[in-house]
This record gives structure tokens, C-alpha cells and sequence, in this order.
């Protein structure tokens, strides 16, 4: 149903059913996403005569409020990234390449949140056998957690409105139907997520849908629905290793910034509690690698840096960074020219950040600068060293926010010494903490 909220007496009455395009007359082809014989009348509900004679009671922002409780799976790195646990009546996309492990992820969670709470998965793609199958492999047997094969919303709906289910894990969205939908276009997509949220919201039942990433990100992505939905999560991987990165890019009943680690083996997807000690205790004091501590979320997390510089051989010299800024890293480098002579520049610079993080923070300035000098220099910094510094253009090293959180984050996963710059307030003992001023004390690090 449209709402035309403009009072005059407006024809545009004919719809595309494939990008909600809105036309006055009906036309063949449209001119919006230029797909054919798309358009179909819709009734336009007349906002005057449904809901000018309605009233509701206004309310006032300090009126008590009964805050609903969270339903928790008591998987911890699930629960903080979505601010604590689920949110009853709130709809949650969880969204990531395909095979990234989103059906299994949430077959998990199903299965832990049955223990508490009543709770049903919907495969809109997947046959029951299918997913029997998975459930098997990774110990997911609980009895009471109920399934359903069906990719008609309106009897997905229809049947959980029978039972007392307080959270729905729907697998995906984007294979859900509505009658007369146009499958798989994104007005179907926007129809489907509009009924969940609705359903959600009226009847207080929590929704977790997955979502496909197109390559594109366009057509029927996930992007297209981000607005509508209350929490959108991300499953990430940096391809190379099993580990995998939840993240929370909207959140209406939390922050953003939280990450969860999980690790796939064979038996489906495992917590990663302790992710910075795993790092610390496979970094090792190779020539270029340095650790750092940056804040994701409400915890730091603890990466290792690594450098590679070697001679170009072709006139323009190389840049392969990933996993930071590449502009940062450009940019310390050309700091470190100016100031000690190093020759970045007819050298290729070879850049990654461990653990498929993407860091963000400047307070990894000062990593950046050891990194790329250690390997300059073909020298090792000590063993278990981490940095924290920002670096102005001048080249004076800068203090950072919250050292003192790195710090005794860092101590208890033994690191040995930190680098620091001169002006850092540090309590307590110092024993373990070199301070550095300028650029020039880094040279010192590197003796001949
Ligand atoms: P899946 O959850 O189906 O991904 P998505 O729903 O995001 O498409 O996961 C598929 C991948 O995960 C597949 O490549 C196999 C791998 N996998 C494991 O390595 N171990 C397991 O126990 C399971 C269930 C999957
Ligand atoms: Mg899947």
C-alpha cells in the first residue's frame, strides 16, 4: 500500500516492481532502471480520509519506559557486538560474502539462544535435510530449536504466528517471496524487510536475517535496506586465514565500533576470546614487524605491523598496503625521508597489518615509522615490542588518548616494552616504556 501524503489529487498510480519507480500512466519501459513491462497500478491509500479522524496519546521523553531485556545467547563475542544481546522486536540483517559463514554463524546462535528462549530457523534457501546435515557436523541438536524450509513470507509469518517464538532467524532475506513480488528484485527486497519489521515490531518477536553482498552491492543488496532495519552486521574474513570479523556498522541499540572473533575449523564457527594474545604469541621479532594496539569498540586489540622494503627495480617505485591507510603510511614515510635521509623513495614499500584488520586510528603513526625503519635498516626491534604515537608533519612524536588502557591491555599479554611519546602521562612503573621525541631519537633505535 502507497501513502501519497500530498493532498492534491495526484495520479501516480502505476509502480516498478522492480526499483518502486512511480509514474502517473503505465509505460513499458522504465526509465529508472530501464527493465520491461514492470509496471503495475497500485492502490494509493488516501491519507485524508484513513488517519485525519485518528488519535494517539502523546507522550514525553521522561515518562518511565520499561526497558526490555536482552535475550542473550551467551556466545560473548555475538552479544557485545550486538550491544548486549538481542533486542525483543528489533530486526537485525547480518550481511557478508558468500561462504563467509553467515548460515552457519546463525545456526550457532539458534541453537545456543534455544537453550533460553524459544526459537525458530527459517531457510528460505537450504532444505531441511541440508541444514540437518550442517547441524550434525557442528553439534548443533538441541530439541528445541524448531525449523521451518519455506520461502513464502506470508506462511513463514502465518505459521510463527501459531507459536510463542521469541526470536526468528531468517536465512536469507533476499530468498524470501511475496505474493505477486517481483523474486529477487529490490522492490520485493524493501516489500519483505518492511513486512518483518513490522511483524517484528508489532508482535515484539526479534528477527535475524542474512543478506547477500552482490559484487556490486546494487542489485538486491543488503545496502538498499540498510535504513529500514534496526542493527546491520557484518561477517568479514581477510581470505588467508580461518578467522572471521563481526562487526556492527548500524546499531540502533548499541555502538557501532564492537568486533567479535570467531574461528571456522571443521566443526563450524569457534569464539576467539583472547584474539590479541593469539597475535602477541605468533608475532615474532622478525626484521619490519612491530605490534600495536588500537581500540575497537570498548576493547583494544593488540596487531602486528609488518614491513618489507626492497629496491625498486622499475622506475616508479611500489605501494602495496593493506589493512591501514595507504595515505598514512605514504605519509610517515615521507616524514621519515625529509627528516632522517632514508631513501623510501627509490626503494618498493611492502605494507600489512595482521589478523585481517582494518586499522583506522592515527595512534599508529609511531608503529608505522619502527616498521618501516627496522626493515630500512635490516634490524629487528626487541622482541614483543608495541608502539603507540601519533607524528606530526614536523616530525615531533605525539601523545595518544587512553595509553594507559594499551598499556595494561599490552602488559597482560606480555608485552616486553612500549614505545611512547616523551609528553605520554603513564602511571605506575615505567620500567618497560622507552620515550621518544622526535624522529631523531628513532635513528638511536637502529645503531650501526
Ligand atoms: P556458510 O555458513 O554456508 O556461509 P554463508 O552462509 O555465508 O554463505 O559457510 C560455508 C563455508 O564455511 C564453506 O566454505 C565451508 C565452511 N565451513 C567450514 O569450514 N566448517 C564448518 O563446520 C562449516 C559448517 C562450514
Ligand atoms: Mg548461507
Amino acid at each position: 500500500m502507497l501513502y501519497n501524503l500530498n493532498m492534491s489529487k495526484t495520479k501516480q498510480n502505476f509502480i516498478c516492481s522492480v526499483c518502486s519507480f512511480c509514474s502517473p500512466r503505465w509505460i513499458g519501459s522504465c526509465p529508472e532502471c530501464q527493465s520491461w513491462s514492470t509496471f503495475c497500478e497500485k492502490e494509493i491509500a488516501n491519507f485524508t480520509k484513513t488517519n485525519l479522524n485518528r488519535t494517539v496519546t502523546l507522550k514525553s521523553l521522561s515518562d518511565k519506559i520499561n526497558l526490555p531485556e536482552r535475550l542473550k545467547s551467551n556466545v560473548l563475542e555475538w552479544d557485545r557486538v550486538l550491544g548486549g544481546g538481542i533486542v525483543p522486536g528489533s530486526l537485525s540483517i547480518l550481511t557478508g560474502d558468500p561462504g563467509v559463514g553467515k548460515s552457519t554463524l546463525l545456526l550457532q546462535i539458534a541453537n545456543t539462544l534455544s537453550k533460553f528462549h524459544s526459537v525458530v530457523y527459517v531457510s528460505s534457501e537450504e532444505s531441511l535435510d541440508q541444514i540437518q546435515l550442517r547441524a550434525q557436523r557442528i553439534g548443533c541438536q538441541n530439541s528445541d530449536l524448531k525449523f521451518l524450509d519455506n520461502s513464502d513470507l506470508g506462511i513463514i509469518i502465518a505459521t510463527i504466528k501459531t507459536t510463542d517464538t521469541a526470536v526468528i532467524i531468517l536465512d536469507s532475506i533476499q530468498n524470501c517471496c511475496i505474493e505477486n513480488g517481483n523474486f529477487g528484485s529490490i522492490s520485493q527486497l524493501r516489500d519483505v524487510t518492511f513486512e518483518l519489521m513490522r511483524f517484528a515490531k508489532q508482535e515484539n518477536r526479534a528477527i535475524i536475517a542474512t543478506g547477500h553482498v552482490t559484487k556490486d552491492g546494487i542489485i538486491a543488496g543488503p545496502r538498499t535496506i540498510e535504513h529500514l532495519v534496526d542493527t546491520v552486521l557484518y561477517l568479514q574474513t581477510d581470505d588467508k586465514n580461518q578467522i572471521r570479523i563481526l562487526r556492527s556498522v548500524k546499531n540502533r541499540f548499541g555502538s557501532v565500533n564492537e568486533i567479535g572473533f570467531f574461528e571456522m575449523n571443521c566443526d563450524g564457527l569457534k569464539e576467539v576470546r583472547n584474539f590479541s594474545q593469539q597475535l602477541v604469541a605468533d608475532a615474532s621479532n622478525a626484521i619490519g614487524s612491530i605490534l600495536v594496539s588500537s581500540f575497537e569498540g570498548s576493547r583494544p586489540i593488540i596487531v602486528e605491523l609488518q614491513a618489507l622494503i626492497i629496491p625498486s627495480n622499475f622506475g616508479i617505485p611500489q605501494r602495496v598496503i593493506t589493512g591501514i591507510e595507504h595515505k598514512q603510511v605514504i605519509l610517515i614515510a615521507a616524514i621519515l625521508e625529509k627528516y632522517l635521509h632514508v631513501r623510501f623513495s627509490t626503494n618498493d614499500i611492502f605494507f600489512k597489518v595482521s589478523g585481517g584488520i582494518k586499522l583506522k586510528e592515527q595512534t599508529t603513526d609511531l608503529a608505522i615509522a619502527l616498521s618501516l625503519l627496522s626493515s630500512y635498516f635490516q634490524k629487528p626491534l626487541p622482541p614483543k615490542s608495541l608502539a603507540l604515537g601519533e607524528m606530526s608533519l614536523t616530525g615531533q612524536i605525539k601523545p595518544i588518548s587512553q595509553a594507559q588502557a594499551h598499556v595494561k591491555e599490552g602488559r597482560t599479554f606480555g608485552i616486553e616494552k612500549f614505545f611512547l611519546a616523551v609528553s605520554q602521562k603513564i602511571e605506575e612503573n615505567k620500567k618497560d616504556c622507552v620515550f621518544l621525541s622526535s624522529v631523531y631519537d628513532l635513528l638511536k633505535l637502529f645503531p650501526e
